[in-house]
């Protein structure tokens, strides 16, 4: 894939799956930003990765749209790649009434919705024009239900088609990423026991749970200059799990 040096932010880039798609740049030889909320979280991870030149670390929520403006200096000034990784389940909200079913879909919207938007929204005057790129991650859970997560997960693929309808015309690209499992994150909290792999392995065609790399390679490619004529879309990488074994 492309070979001139990008320059490439990843949000929620200090773990899991952003790690592992920042090391995919940084190896490239790409300028990396990683953003996150814990600044020593990606600190080391920043030195983790290495590669030619430093990592650059931005500490920031970016649910909360005054931080998200507050940090804009910290933020590269062109973007030619930007990665809306960041999010997840959030804190536990205990059973309840409906004051808890409200904080519970509050919770995982603005965990996984707000870090999206408002940092795309922040840099849409940076983005390369032509050539930028735009690449979310959804999640198998926006096809198979899973309550208020999978359901702002599929959210993001709408508002990816607006994104992909508003940047088309300037040569941006914009496509989601939507994983299946994937463990050595810190998503589930305490890695995964051998029973729960097995079963999550036997949910998959090919026999195996999938890996950050796996994620990675998935959004390298689109946004490679290659993928120029995709654009509005969204790319599996679950290992045949949405077939349902
Ligand atoms: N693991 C899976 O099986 C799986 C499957 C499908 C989809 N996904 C999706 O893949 C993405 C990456 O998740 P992961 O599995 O790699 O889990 P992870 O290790 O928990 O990574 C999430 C990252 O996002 C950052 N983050 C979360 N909220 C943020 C906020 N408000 N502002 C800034 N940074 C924030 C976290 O860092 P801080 O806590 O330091 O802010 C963390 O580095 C998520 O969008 C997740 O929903 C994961």
């Amino acid at each position: 894939m492309g070979s001139v040096e990008r320059v490439v932010v990843v949000s929620g880039g200090g773990t899991g799956i952003g790690k592992a798609i920042a090391t995919w740049f940084a190896r490239q030889g790409d300028r990396v930003t990683i953003a996150g909320r814990r600044a020593e979280v990606l600190a080391a991870a920043a030195r983790e990765i290495g590669g030619d030149r430093p990592v650059r670390t931005v500490v920031v929520d970016l649910s909360a749209p005054d931080e998200v403006e507050r940090k804009l200096d910290e933020l590269p000034e062109r973007v030619d790649v930007l990665v809306n990784n960041a999010g997840g389940r959030g804190t536990p909200v205990r059973q309840g009434g409906l004051k808890e079913v409200a904080e519970r879909w509050r919770r995982d919207f603005d965990n996984n919705i707000l870090p999206a938007v408002l940092l795309t929204e922040a840099l849409l005057p940076r983005l390369a024009r032509p050539g930028g790129r735009v690449v979310t991650l959804s999640s198998l859970a926006a096809q198979r239900g899973n309550g208020s997560y999978g359901a702002v997960k599929a959210a993001l693929l709408a508002w990816n088609h607006s994104l992909a309808t508003q940047l088309g015309p300037a040569g941006i690209t914009a496509n989601v990423v939507v994983p299946g499992y994937v463990a050595g994150t810190e998503f589930f909290g305490a890695p995964a026991g051998e029973e729960e792999l097995a079963r999550r392995r036997a949910q998959t065609l090919v026999g195996r749970v999938g890996e950050p790399d796996d994620i990675a390679a998935a959004v390298a490619f689109l946004a490679s200059p290659e993928a120029g004529y995709i654009t509005g879309e969204f790319l599996n990488s679950n290992g045949g799990a949405l077939l349902g074994r």
